[in-house]
């Protein structure tokens, strides 16, 4: 009867081609970030689902919809509470991952599509992340606006669709709540299945340290791994949720300019307080570096030792990141948009 079960899942629905072997070191910590991103993803989707049944979008009633669900609606807190933590925690874990895939080279021949793919999708978290600190509408989000939308105005045409201008009389706090729960989600979905398909195709990388590939496991028995690391992602998500609410203040005053964005926009925060253009320069350089990796480091070495130039990159960009955020959660903000 099992035989027969498993004959069906492999011939009708094709699950044996999850049925192949990957290096055993898939089953660790560091191999398993992208899948831990993926758990935090899993459940933002859902807490979004039940979110957007409760969210009233627009500028007078988006706040004040979500200080109801708070307050009022049984376990809405909780609700809210999750969907944070799980941006939190992808955002760390996202982190993470992209720190091992350099660390180990594994954007190198034949990756260097899926670190591409990789990129575009650390994009449309961040935009996920930013539209959904934008829809909250307390002073925090009204400001970040702001930044947003003198950026869609100094960029000229290209930046028309960002701006108030494009669609004259709709309240941005809508459109961008539209960003949120429909375009980047239905962009996002197809971009997670080409990395998924090249994570197939190309299988795991192998451990830099044994290039020619060393035990094997079945990538099924990865998956079981991966739903423990998973679980162990949710139960932290959820642990988070229960001891520290989200932040959510009151509807914002208009032309005031005195939060700070979160910490992981915190840094451009700081660098704009040196030089207000680095709002642009400096989102636009780190994309352009990060889509250069693969093609400036072409050299086959995969071990850190035998590549100093790019384990001090990383070393730099680290220490260069956290003073800013460090710096941007400590300093004033001397100039206004
Ligand atoms: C929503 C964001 C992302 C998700 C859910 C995700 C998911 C995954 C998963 C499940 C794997 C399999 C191996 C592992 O877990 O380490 C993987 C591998 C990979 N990811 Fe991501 N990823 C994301 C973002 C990124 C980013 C931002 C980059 C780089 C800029 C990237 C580059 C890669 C590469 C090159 C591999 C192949 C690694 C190897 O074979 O060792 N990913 N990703």
């Amino acid at each position: 009867m099992a035989n027969k079960f498993s004959e069906i899942l492999k011939e009708r629905l094709g699950a044996g081609e999850l049925d192949y072997e990957i290096g055993e070191h898939a089953n660790t910590i560091p191999y398993s970030l992208g899948g831990m991103t993926l758990a935090s993803l899993g459940l933002l989707i859902l807490t979004g689902m039940l979110l957007a049944q409760f969210y009233i979008p627009g500028p007078e009633s988006a706040n004040q919809s979500l200080h109801y669900l708070s307050d009022q609606v049984f376990l809405g807190w909780y609700l809210r509470g999750v969907h944070f933590w799980a941006a939190e925690v992808l955002t760390v874990t996202l982190i993470l991952h992209m720190m091992r895939v350099f660390w180990t080279a594994s954007y190198k021949k034949p990756r260097e599509v899926n670190w591409l793919v990789g990129v575009v999708l650390l994009l449309l978290m961040v935009g996920l992340l930013f539209t959904g600190t934008v829809i909250k509408w307390d002073q925090e989000a009204y400001e970040a606006l702001a930044h947003f939308t003198w950026v869609g105005e100094k960029l000229g045409i290209l930046g028309l669709p960002l701006t108030e201008r494009f669609a004259e009389g709709v309240p941005m706090v809508s459109r961008v709540y539209m960003w949120h729960i429909s375009l980047l989600p239905i962009v996002t979905l197809p971009v997670l299945g080409l990395h998924l398909f090249y994570i197939r195709h190309h299988k795991l990388s192998p451990l830099p340290e044994s290039p020619a590939g060393g035990r094997t496991i079945r990538f099924t028995d990865h998956l079981l791994y991966l739903q423990k690391a998973g679980a162990g992602v949710v139960t932290l998500i959820c642990l988070l949720a229960l001891v520290i609410a989200p932040p959510l203040g009151q509807a914002p005053v208009h032309g005031l300019e005195v939060t700070k964005p979160p910490w992981q926009f915190v840094w451009i925060y700081a660098l704009e307080n040196l030089w207000v253009p680095s709002l642009i320069v400096a989102p636009l350089l780190i994309v352009l570096a990060l889509v250069l990796v693969p093609f400036v480091d072409r050299s086959e070495k995969r071990h850190w030792r035998d590549r100093p130039v790019a384990v001090a990159v990383l070393a730099l960009t680290l220490l260069l990141m956290g003073g800013l955020i460090i710096w941007g959660k400590v300093t004033t903000m001397t100039h206004s948009m």
